[in-house]
This record gives structure tokens, sequence and C-alpha cells, in this order.
């Protein structure tokens, strides 16, 4: 009996994609398992069908219809490989939602992803972009995942050290992109309630609430608030979240700009220099700006939104506007943190 998951025609994406764009997959299927995966690669009518993994579709804006075969994997379930007094390794299917599996493990008290909380998106997704927020990013918490090689179907183990993780990168990004499908990962978390609160907006809103030793569930809920303060909710408005990266300059490049720009917020990252992309387009005075259905949030000037009706194309318009600006005014190019799936 063939193990092939259902396969739907001319499929209808806007629910798959947070930005809310409306296109079409030409092919859409939903695999359950890795079996189902591997049958769904082989299957000679696909063999040379352009393909793409869609997890949430939070990280992903679509300026086109996808004229090739979308893999949506709903494989949710998570596993305890091994637990100890101190710690515990889960492996966790690529189709389950980040956010579930942040409640999930806060409510056992393992810690380590609490500030994680409210991220859009799928498990399978995370170490793409190596996830991040008020101070702790995926890597810190990662073992290792498998994926299967879109081509051969072939599947392989990645440890840390392969998955060459950055700032809001791996080799998922890099000279793997596109390459592999996630199928699950391990990672390893905390049971001695241990929390990181170094994050500055993370510790004034402890503060505020008089949080002295906060448990797992505090700084998740700390995080939640922050988020839901600034952050549009995808399910309301349409968007992903950062729609660039935060640039990181060169020490010398970042001296000439502060003599210019003096209140210039800026981070050290390594023996660099990073610098909020919010602040530069706030600047530029793009926040709250609106062209059409497509806009700039006014609470986040990272965040580009669709009011409802903006194309993909809207989106990218409003994103080059907003990099053309930035470039005139500080000399530094802003990269999408998103990816654009189409012809630009
Ligand atoms: N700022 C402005 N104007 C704004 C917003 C922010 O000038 O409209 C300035 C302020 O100086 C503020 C600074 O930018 O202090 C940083 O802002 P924020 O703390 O909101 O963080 P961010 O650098 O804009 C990054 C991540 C977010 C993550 C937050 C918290 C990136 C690209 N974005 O944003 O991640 O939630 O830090 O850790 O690194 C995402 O990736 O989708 C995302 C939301």
């Amino acid at each position: 009996m063939s193990n092939l998951p259902a396969i739907h025609e001319y499929f209808d994406l806007t629910d798959f994609n947070t930005m809310g764009i409306s296109v079409e997959a030409r092919y859409f299927a939903s695999v359950e398992n890795v079996e189902q995966l591997q049958a769904l690669l082989k299957d000679p009518q696909f063999k040379e069908v352009p393909k793409m993994m869609l997890g949430g579709g939070s990280n992903v804006l679509f300026v086109d219809d996808y004229e090739g075969l979308i893999i949506h994997l709903e494989n949710s379930e998570y596993r305890v490989d091994k637990e100890t007094e101190n710690e515990v390794v889960i492996t966790v299917g690529a189709g389950k939602n980040w956010h579930e599996l942040v409640l999930e493990c806060v409510e056992k008290e393992w810690s380590g992803i609490e500030n994680l909380s409210l991220i859009p998106g799928s498990m399978g997704a995370a170490p793409i972009q190596n996830i991040g927020a008020y101070g702790v990013e995926l890597e810190e918490v990662f073992v290792k995942l498998r994926a299967v090689d879109i081509v051969t179907g072939e599947i392989r183990v990645f440890n840390k050290e392969e998955c060459l993780f950055g700032y809001r990168d791996s080799i998922f990004k890099k000279e793997l992109k596109g390459k592999y499908i996630i199928t699950d990962v391990t990672l390893r978390l905390n049971k001695n309630g241990e929390v990181n609160t170094s994050y500055r907006a993370l510790s004034e809103k402890l503060d505020e609430k008089g949080i002295t030793n906060p448990t797992i569930k505090q700084v998740s809920d700390a995080v939640t608030e922050i988020r839901q303060s600034k952050l549009p909710d995808p399910t309301e408005i349409g968007n992903t979240g950062s729609f660039f990266k935060n640039p990181i300059i060169d020490k010398v490049d970042f001296t000439k700009l502060q003599k210019k720009f003096p209140e210039i917020p800026h981070y050290p990252s390594g023996n660099r220099i990073k610098i909020p992309a919010a602040w530069l387009i706030d600047q530029c005075g793009w926040k709250g700006k609106r062209v059409g259905d497509a806009g700039v949030h006014k609470m986040q000037a990272l965040v580009i939104v669709n009011y409802g009706g903006a194309t993909g194309q809207d989106i990218w318009e409003l994103a080059k506007k907003i990099q053309q600006s930035v470039t005139e005014h500080f000399g530094i190019t802003l990269r999408p943190e998103v990816n654009v799936v189409g012809n630009v």
C-alpha cells in the first residue's frame, strides 16, 4: 500500500503564512511522519517539482504563487530521551507548535526556553534561523536534529557544531538552504529552576512587577507581556515579527556613525557592534506609516504588517523603500530576516 500523504492541488496558503498573503501552492502535502515524507520525496510525480518546507509560515513572505510542492509536517509529539536529577533531554517533532512546547516545558518546570515564549512558528523552523529573544537563543539548549535530504530522502543527523548557528542564522539558511527537511529536534533543558533575566527589558518588567527571584513561569509570563505590548498578534493582523535583521557593523564604522548620531543605541556582538534596525527605521520616520494595506507597526518599527489586502509584492515594495531610506540616512544596508519566496 502506498504510504503517500494526501496531496492538495492549487491550495490556498492564506492560513499558512502569518503575513496573511493570499497565494496558491501548485501542490500541498500534509505529512504525518518520516516514512510518508520519504515516500513523497521518492514519488516519480514529484521528482522534478521544486519543493519547499513550510512550518508555521511565520518567517516567510510569498511574493508570488508557489509553482511547486509545499510540504507541511504534522508530527507534533515529543518524547523524553533521558532524565536525571538536573536535566532532561527531549526530542520534539518538527510539526510541534513552538509556543505550545514552551508552555508544556514551563508547566513541567523545565527551563531553557521560557525567554522564547510566544514566538510564532514550529519546532522544525526554530533551528533554521536559531530563534532568539530576551537574551536567549535556541542554540543554548540545542543538542541535535534529524533531517531528510530533499533529493535522496535519506536521513541525516546534525549535531550542534554542524548546524553552524549564528545570530538568526544556521547552515540551513546558507549552503544547505532548501536542501533538507528537519523532522525532529533534540533539546536539553534544566531542572534546577535556573532562569536568565539578563536582558534589560525583561529585568525591568520583573522589577516593575516586584519579582526578585522569578520562577520559570514568571519569566515566561513577563516575556509574554512584553511581546504582547509591542508585537502585533498575527491572528489579528498579518506580520512575520521582525522583518529585518539587526545589522552588525565594524567598530571603526560604528565610531564614525556615533559621531554623527551620538544617541545611536548599540550592543556589543563579538568584536563588532549590533545596532537595532528598529531604531534606524524609526529615525527615518517609518513607524506607524501605511502604504495601502502594507504598513510599519506603530509600536515596533521593525515589524511590517498586512492590514488585510496587501499582496506579497506590496509588502516587498514597502520593505525596499525602508531599506533605501536607511541606506541613504545611515549608509547601512538592512537584510531581511524573513525568507522571501518568489521573483523579486
Ligand atoms: N527601538 C526604536 N523604535 C522602535 C522599537 C525599538 O528605536 O520602534 C529601539 C530602542 O532603542 C530599543 C531597541 O530598538 O531599545 C531594541 O528594541 P527591542 O528590544 O524591541 O528589540 P529588537 O532588537 O527590535 C530583537 C529581535 C526580536 C526579539 C527582541 C527581544 C531581531 C531581528 N529581533 O528585536 O525578535 O523579540 O529583540 O529580544 O533580532 C523576531 O525575530 O521576529 C523578533 C521579534
